[in-house]
Parts: C-alpha cells; sequence; structure tokens
C-alpha cells in the first residue's frame, strides 16, 4: 500500500500543527521529521523538542530521519519524545547493526537510509531486521531538490533483493519526489512516499496531498 509521508521541512514552522491537520486532511498518513545537524548535512532544522511538541498534535506515525554524526547518542531522546520510526544513514554509523537493534530496543522501527552514491548492497547484511530502507534520491540537506532519476533502479534493485530474500521490510524514497516523478518510484516498489515542497507549497495543502496520493495510486506496483 503506498503512503504520503508528508515532510514536515517544507511546512510553515510557525503555524506547524495546521499544516500537520491540513497535510492529513488531503491523505497523508505519515510524518517525515527531517533531523539535520549542521555536520552530516551542511543545515541544521530540529531534534527531540519538536517531535515532543507535535506528538499531542497527531495521531500518525512520527518517521524521523536522522540526518546526524552520532545518531546513537540521541536515539533514546527521540524515543522519550513519541517517534515510532527512526532511520539513520548507512555512511554514519560505524556498528550499524548495533544502531539498528538500539532504535528496537527503544521501542522504535528502525530504517536505514542510503546516500545516491551509497551502493544498494550496503545494507544487504542488515535487511532481516529493519522495518524500512529509504532510498535518498537527492542528497540530503535541503528540501525542492531535483530528483535523481538513477534512484529508480536503485528502488527496483532493492525490491528485486527483498523478493529474493522472502523479506517484507517497507521502501520508503525521499528527495523530488512530485507528481511527475512519483509515479516511477511506485513502479519500481516505493511504498513510503515522502514528500515536502510538493506538498506544501502553494497554499493548497490538503488538495496537493489528495492529487499526490491520487498519482501514486494509480501507478501499478514492481511486476512481479
Ligand atoms: C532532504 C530531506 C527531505 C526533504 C524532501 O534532506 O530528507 O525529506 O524534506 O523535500 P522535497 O520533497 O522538497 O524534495
Ligand atoms: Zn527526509
Amino acid at each position: 500500500m503506498v503512503e504520503l509521508a508528508f515532510s514536515i521541512l517544507a511546512a510553515d514552522f510557525a503555524h506547524l500543527a495546521d499544516e500537520i491537520a491540513l497535510a492529513t486532511a488531503g491523505g497523508g498518513s505519515i510524518v517525515h521529521v527531517d533531523v539535520m545537524d549542521g555536520h552530516f548535512v551542511p543545515n541544521i532544522t530540529f531534534g527531540p523538542p519538536v517531535v515532543a511538541a507535535i506528538r499531542p498534535v497527531t495521531e500518525l506515525p512520527l518517521d524521523c530521519h536522522l540526518m546526524i554524526e552520532d545518531p546513537d547518542q540521541f536515539i533514546p531522546a527521540f524515543a522519550k519524545a513519541g517517534a515510532d520510526m527512526v532511520s539513520v544513514h548507512v555512511e554514519v554509523c560505524r556498528h550499524l547493526h548495533r544502531t539498528l537493534q538500539h532504535i528496537a530496543d527503544n521501542g522504535m522501527a528502525a530504517g536505514v537510509v542510503l546516500n545516491p552514491a551509497t551502493p544498494v548492497e550496503a545494507v544487504c547484511e542488515v535487511l532481516p531486521m529493519v522495518h524500512h530502507v529509504l532510498v535518498m534520491s537527492v542528497n540530503p540537506g535541503f528540501g525542492g531538490q531535483k530528483f535523481l532519476p538513477r534512484s529508480v533502479e536503485r528502488i527496483a534493485h532493492l525490491a528485486r533483493l527483498r523478493r529474493e530474500l522472502g523479506l517484507n521490510f517497507r521502501i520508503e524514497v525521499d528527495g523530488g519526489i512530485a507528481h511527475d516523478t512519483v509515479a516511477s518510484v511506485v513502479e519500481a516498489g516505493a511504498e513510503m512516499l515522502v514528500a515536502g515542497s510538493a506538498i506544501f507549497q502553494r497554499g493548497r495543502t490538503e488538495a496537493n496531498a489528495q492529487e499526490f496520493l491520487r498519482v501514486a495510486r494509480a501507478a501499478g506496483g514492481p511486476k512481479a
């Protein structure tokens, strides 16, 4: 089942609760929270206090995408703040297996993230223990960037591995996903669709979300 994970990075931070309500009314079913530390990526956003602030205003799962150097140190704080899913970049985790276990031990669904230049094979060994794999379709750090077309083959590659290994992790995609790119990633096998600027721009959040999901659902999943 395809789902819209709307990224609040593109929302009006002064009215986060209203923005979340509008995206939810349009059919969004996951809140995607982009956490950046100014080290792993050249931008700074928000952390556990903002997660704790939005926890009471939505019943949707909070999906925290950690773009930070030392995720292990902050995992308990995200759990305490009310995060449901936490994903970490394979590029920063020296002990990836331990970090994913740490997330699960804190009661959250663990995900692993691949930058565009990281081979899909880098996560093969942890696929049985993750809830989702997030394929970055832009270089992380900013919203509103152009979709990298090679991401489609990377998603298809993961979907093939999932089938061959008999696993059921979910495939998430993030970056430049909009009405014109969403069908290609759904056809390749992505189901958790992160979108920020496509949803929150132009003051039509609810309609943008509806239209985005209509296009995503019209696309077929991967061919067996
Ligand atoms: C980028 C973030 C994305 C970003 C996507 O580093 O991980 O989640 O918000 O924004 P759009 O949908 O505008 O590409
Ligand atoms: Zn993200």
